[in-house]
């Protein structure tokens, strides 16, 4: 054999034993619908096979249904008497009889229980581990979706809370792709907003030409910062700035100054347009570098600025078709439910972020006919999303077949706080730079990369640096990922990097001690698999903790499935953390290099299949695994 095949999807279905049990129990469900013992409708039965989870403790089996219970009291019987029932068709069905072993009676009040067969989990192992997906199937009816992250304004330094957005959807963009759908990244980039007005007013009152030479982006940073003081007007901060100060004395006209200078480059004025060309490949460059250190790429970064000519189209296509309509000069839609209407035209004539959204919608609708749009985006929006979307189903439903077709998902996510618990911020009060703050990860990371016993036995400082951009960048990452993601969540350096607990050095210490085993046993990867090609039977599982490793290492598919349900990565480093603490836990207590024979085969395999499925798992994360630590 040589590198691990694609089996086919068949096969790996074996690996999900959650699946293949609501699978039996589905047909068990059917089959007494059909004898008219059971009476319920089979629309019903998803429903229930949703219940069906893992058991708290293995003396009980492996997995749990808990149908019983809600559906007897639907029918007005007792739990365990339908229960029972279940169960006796469930022994009858020999497909079931190879893969589970039923356990006979009811649990408690009604369960129902079973246990994997040592031969059905010994097989999982082998069609995981001689695959390049692990196991993981691809879904059956493939989707394209399109997800819109990242999208920060440019021109505006990229803080931390831009860093939840570019995470969350680059974690989710890579898994629906493992998963086998078709994903489109669009990185929706703030390129036209009156961020501009106030560097364009700034740039024509005090740049700075030499600065500006030297580090143009830093240049137009200060400029939009130090415009923003002048806007604002706030005392206490023009207090801490004399230049902010002088230049509010000289101009107060600045806020009026500065929103016609938006106005005019959004109408063409020729400087302001060549200014703003000018400008935003500087801005453009600055992202492309974090995103660089980030590991994170785009197919398209389109940008608000694309959809500027469609917009005039829009909202006379929302008034013809009678969803949009004027009030007091200015243009929006009035959706039931909503305190302010959805304005999509000012009465100056600016159109809003609303009608960027609405134009963008369309066409992705025309161009890349998805099924599903996701938005990651911070919860502070959802009124807007909510609204929005409501416009484009009216809209859809009107005229646009393929908009109302396309399910439109608003992924919301927290805000990022300081140890204070107020959002996460510098003392001097400007948000922390993204930038600053990778660099500090990587730094704090380098020196704990250089405690582990491994770093002494000769990793040089390119390597070591190396570790460290993996380790820090990777920890700030993980951190983000691992929280529930519609939840605040504290930034804590201290925290992240530790080394025990729910982090990625957790996990990137895991893989290398895998790796460490491998190598120490100068174990043939090739050849081990070769050893398991054919026929699984040489595994055997002589210890409780081999088992709970193999069941918890095949759940990756299962677990893919419900971070897609919800989109919540976190599902998945929860699993994550649980697989290399149960590897730990595997390691610790059992010899690995030291046992014989299927014993040696079954442990090695174990260690194989658990360290590139935490590897797996990691990349879908973005995280990169070094081989040492
Ligand atoms: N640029 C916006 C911001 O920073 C986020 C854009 C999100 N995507 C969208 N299609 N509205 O708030």
């Amino acid at each position: 054999m040589s590198e691990p095949i694609n089996s086919s999807s068949k096969e790996k279905h074996a690996t999900n034993f959650r699946q293949i049990f609501r699978d039996v129990l589905a047909n068990v469900l059917e089959q007494s619908i059909a004898t008219g013992d059971i009476k319920i409708s089979l629309d019903e039965i998803p429903g229930l096979l949703e219940q069906v989870r893992e058991t708290a403790d293995s003396k009980f089996g492996d997995f749990t249904a808990t149908l019983a219970m809600s559906l007897a009291k639907k029918l007005g019987v007792k739990p365990r008497d339908l229960a029972s029932e279940l169960i006796l068709r469930i022994n009858q069905h020999q497909l079931f009889e190879k893969k589970f072993e039923p356990i006979s009676a009811p649990i408690g009040p009604g369960f129902i229980n079973v246990r994997v067969r040592d031969q059905a989990l010994a097989e999982g192992l082998r069609i995981a581990c001689l695959d390049s997906q692990l196991g993981v199937p691809k879904v059956t009816q493939p989707q394209t979706i399109v997800l819109d992250y990242s999208s920060p304004n440019v021109a505006k330094p990229m803080h931390v809370g831009h860093i939840r957005s570019t995470v969350i959807g680059d974690a989710i963009s890579r898994i629906l792709r493992f998963r086998g759908h078709i994903v489109i990244t669009d990185n929706h980039l703030g390129d036209w907003g009156t961020q501009f007005g106030m560097i364009l007013w700034g740039w024509k009152r005090c740049r700075d030409e030499t600065a500006y030479r030297e580090t143009p982006t830093q240049e137009l940073g200060r400029l939009y910062r130090l415009v923003r003081k002048v806007v604002d007007s706030d005392p206490k901060e023009l207090a801490q700035d004399s230049i902010a100060a002088g230049l509010a004395e000289k101009y107060p006209n600045a806020r009026r100054e500065v929103l016609a200078e938006t106005a005019k480059l959004h109408e063409g004025d020729s400087e302001n347009r060549r200014l703003w060309e000018q400008f935003m490949p500087v801005c453009r460059e600055e992202i492309e570098r974090i995103y660089g250190r980030l590991d994170v790429a785009f197919d398209h970064t389109m940008g608000e600025s694309f959809y500027q000519p469609l917009l005039a189209g829009v909202v006379k296509d929302l008034t013809s078709s009678g969803i949009a309509r004027e009030s007091r000069g200015a243009v929006g839609v009035f959706l039931d439910g909503y305190e302010s209407p959805l304005l999509v035209q000012k009465a100056d004539g600016a159109f809003l972020y609303a009608t960027t959204d609405l134009a963008t919608l369309a066409w992705r609708a025309e161009h890349w006919k998805p099924d599903r749009i996701l938005y990651i985006v911070d919860h502070r929006q959802s009124q807007h999303f909510q609204q929005v979307f409501a416009t484009a189903r009216a809209w859809g439903c009107r005229s646009d077949e393929q908009l109302s077709k396309t399910d439109l998902v608003h992924v919301a996510f927290g805000t990022v706080l300081g140890e204070d618990g107020k959002p996460f911020k510098t003392r001097v009060g400007d948000a922390v730079g993204l930038e600053a703050l990778l660099d500090e990860g990587v730094e704090r990371a380098g020196r704990v990369v250089g405690e582990g016993e491994q770093a002494r036995q000769g990793m040089n400082d390119a390597k070591r640096q190396e570790v460290a951009e993996a380790v820090g960048i990777g920890a700030i990452k993980y951190a983000d990922l691992s929280q529930n993601r519609t939840t605040d969540y504290v930034f804590s350096f201290d925290k992240m990097l530790e080394l025990k607990g729910n982090t990625a050095a957790y996990m990137q210490y895991a893989v290398a001690r895998v790796e460490g085993i491998v190598n120490r046993g100068g174990v043939d990867r090739k050849l081990l698999h070769q050893e398991i090609s054919k026929d699984s039977s040489i595994l055997k599982f002589s210890d409780p903790l081999e088992r709970r490793l193999a069941l918890t290492v095949l759940k990756f598919g299962a677990v893919l499935e419900d971070v897609e349900i919800d989109y919540r990565p976190n599902v998945m480093t929860s699993w994550l953390y649980e697989l290399a603490s149960c590897f730990s836990s595997f390691y610790d207590a059992l010899s690995v290099l030291k046992a014989e024979g299927s014993q040696r085969t079954t442990r090695l395999v174990l260690c194989d299949l658990t360290g590139r499925t935490l590897r797996q798992g990691m990349e879908l994360l973005s995280i990169r695994v070094p081989n040492q630590m």
